[in-house]
């Protein structure tokens, strides 16, 4: 494979991405931070099977997406083995900006969803997915017209975008992806490298208790609160805090009062320092695999 095209300004994105257009291909847009893993890459072929013939990544850790006390500063930056990676899946275009590309001095702009973010990871970091939509805003702008594949790993973040582009009438067919999980069925995360290996065992408890949600919605549990009750006694005990375990709307990710045909479990919690976010859909995802 040949190495990808490394861009790092924003007008010069904008002019490959059109250029990819004018060959007459479809564009893929994978948005990262990266400390790439199986689960980006991946992201890279289903942008592929949704059609995209030509695809750009980004990587960007975006800091207004972080709060003052969260791990930006900690945050992996592996841009070489990125890019190596990048080269193997046969990416075609690597977008790498700086920070002062991104947000030149007298930026003043902030794109926010409501609704679909008020609970969860919104709740519990402020400002994050304002920080999140705006750099998304962005990367849709400079890059236009594309098929921009996100993983429903955060699957908040995934349902707040599409409601974004829909809102907004952005160009970007917003797709999502599975989760890809590693053997034992932890997700795959660039926080996992913080995982000592004692934690990494622990953090193992939080695809259990996803896999007893399933098991108690597959025996007819229909109650919300006892489905991430069930979650959530396999996996309080394994890790250092919860932040959540909570049943809610697949779409909306509204409080409900029954399981009707699906409802999504989501889970955040710490283990030691570090944050993890998991989870599934009850009647249309498979129970992690172990
Ligand atoms: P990052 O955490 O690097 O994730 C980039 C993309 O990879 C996101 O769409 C995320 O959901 C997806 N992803 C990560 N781990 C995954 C897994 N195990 N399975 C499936 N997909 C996975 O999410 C972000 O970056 C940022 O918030 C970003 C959207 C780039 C904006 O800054």
């Amino acid at each position: 494979m040949s190495a990808p095209t490394l861009i790092h300004a924003p007008s010069d994105f904008r002019a490959a991405c059109e250029a990819v257009r004018r060959s007459g291909a479809r564009l893929g847009l994978v948005p990262t931070m990266g400390a790439l893993h199986d689960g980006h890459l991946a992201l890279v072929r289903h942008a592929r099977a949704c059609g995209a013939g030509k695809v750009a990544l980004t990587i960007f850790v975006n800091p207004l997406q972080f709060a003052p006390h969260e791990d930006f500063d900690r945050y992996p930056r592996t841009l070489e083995a990125d890019l190596a990676r990048c080269r193997d899946e046969g990416v075609d275009l690597v977008f790498a900006p700086g920070r002062d590309a991104m947000y030149p001095p007298g930026f003043q702009s902030r794109v926010e969803v409501t609704g679909v973010t008020s609970r969860f990871e919104g709740a519990h970091r402020p400002g994050h997915f304002a920080g999140v939509t705006t750099v998304v805003a962005k990367l849709f702008g400079l890059a236009g017209p594309c098929v921009a594949a996100f993983g429903r790993k955060d699957y908040q973040q995934w349902k707040t975008i599409e409601r974004m582009a829909l809102d907004l009438d952005l160009p970007a067919d917003v797709r999502g992806m599975d989760i890809v999980r590693e053997a034992g069925g932890l997700a795959m995360s660039s926080r996992n490298r913080y995982l000592a290996p004692e934690e990494r065992q622990r953090a193992l408890g939080i695809a259990e208790g996803l896999r007893r949600a399933h098991a108690a919605f597959a025996s007819g549990e229909r109650d919300p609160e006892r489905l991430a009750a069930a979650a959530l006694a396999e996996i309080g005990p394994r890790v250092s805090s919860v932040d959540y375990v909570a049943v809610a709307d697949a779409d909306t990710l509204e409080p409900i009062a029954r399981v009707e045909e699906r409802a999504v479990v989501l889970v955040a919690a710490r283990i030691g320092k570090t944050r993890l976010i998991d989870n599934t859909v009850l009647g249309e995802d498979a129970p992690p695999k172990r």
